[in-house]
């Protein structure tokens, strides 16, 4: 399994009726009722729909991160439902950058090391001409002997993006990337998401609040209580919104 392997599949991502249902509660939640989707390599697909929709269910269960309760997800090819725990640890390694809603930032270990991290965990060295135009880009030059608690919302969530990208993945999930920063910044970070994606030729699929960042992507998947229930192609920020407003009816 190599990175060849996955860049050669024109589908990069895609879900075959996909259901994940949380049974810790009195309740069983049904977070996803049904998934089917299929995305080309090389695309940035939006994700938006209400809280509660299933938004980040989806992106845990297509990056590998939790288990769908039935169904297919196929990434570059493999089947990851079928891998084993180590081998799927291994494929998200090797391809998968995840941008977490909580950023997710190890407390002890400085900005630096978190974002070198995914590159150790890999095994490999880190490429400092791209660790340092990460930075750069991040604008975390002043921020790199920190430790997470020491950091804004936003500072956080760019040393999440940086750490996502490091060992340039070819599939980046994103949860909310944007939603601690100020307009400016959040445009900065989908332009870095956007042309990083072009150069590395990765599949980006972003879960967004935002109307502005969704009509950034190609094309927006509408969740609704589990259910994939609408899509736009390359929409305006307004075409978002109108949806959006719809489904909260
Ligand atoms: N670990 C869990 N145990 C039980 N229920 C869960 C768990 N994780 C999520 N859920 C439920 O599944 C549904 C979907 O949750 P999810 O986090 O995917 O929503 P979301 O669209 O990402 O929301 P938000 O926009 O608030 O982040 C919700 O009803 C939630 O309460
Ligand atoms: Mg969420």
């Amino acid at each position: 399994m190599n990175a060849t392997t996955v860049t050669a599949t024109t589908v990069a991502i895609e879900l075959q009726d996909v259901h994940k249902t949380y049974r810790s509660g009195p309740e069983p939640a049904h977070a996803l009722r049904g998934i089917s989707l299929a995305l080309h390599s090389g695309s940035i697909t939006a994700i938006v729909g209400q809280s509660g929709s299933g938004k980040s269910t989806l992106l845990n269960c297509a990056a590998g991160l939790e288990l769908a309760t039935s169904g297919r997800v196929v990434v570059g090819g493999h089947d990851i439902s079928g891998l084993s725990p180590d081998n799927l640890t291994r494929f998200r390694r090797d391809h998968i950058g995840f941008v977490f809603q909580a950023y997710n930032l190890i407390g002890h270990l400085s900005v630096l090391d978190n974002i070198e991290l995914p590159a150790v965990l890999a095994g490999r060295q880190t490429d400092h001409t791209w660790l340092s135009h990460l930075v750069t880009e991040m604008d975390l030059g002043g921020l790199l002997d920190r430790l997470p608690a020491q950091l804004s919302g936003g500072q956080a969530q760019r040393v999440a993006i940086a750490r996502a990208l490091i060992a340039r993945p070819t599939v980046i999930f994103a949860d909310e990337p944007t939603g601690a920063l100020d307009s400016r910044t959040g445009a900065a970070v989908l332009d870095l998401l956007r042309t990083t994606a072009q150069r590395l030729e990765q599949t980006v699929v972003i879960v967004t609040h935002d109307s502005r960042v969704a009509a950034a992507a190609e094309r927006v998947l509408v969740l609704a209580d589990g259910s994939l229930i609408d899509q736009m192609d390359s929409p305006t920020a307004e075409q978002v919104n109108d949806h959006l407003l719809a489904v909260a009816r």
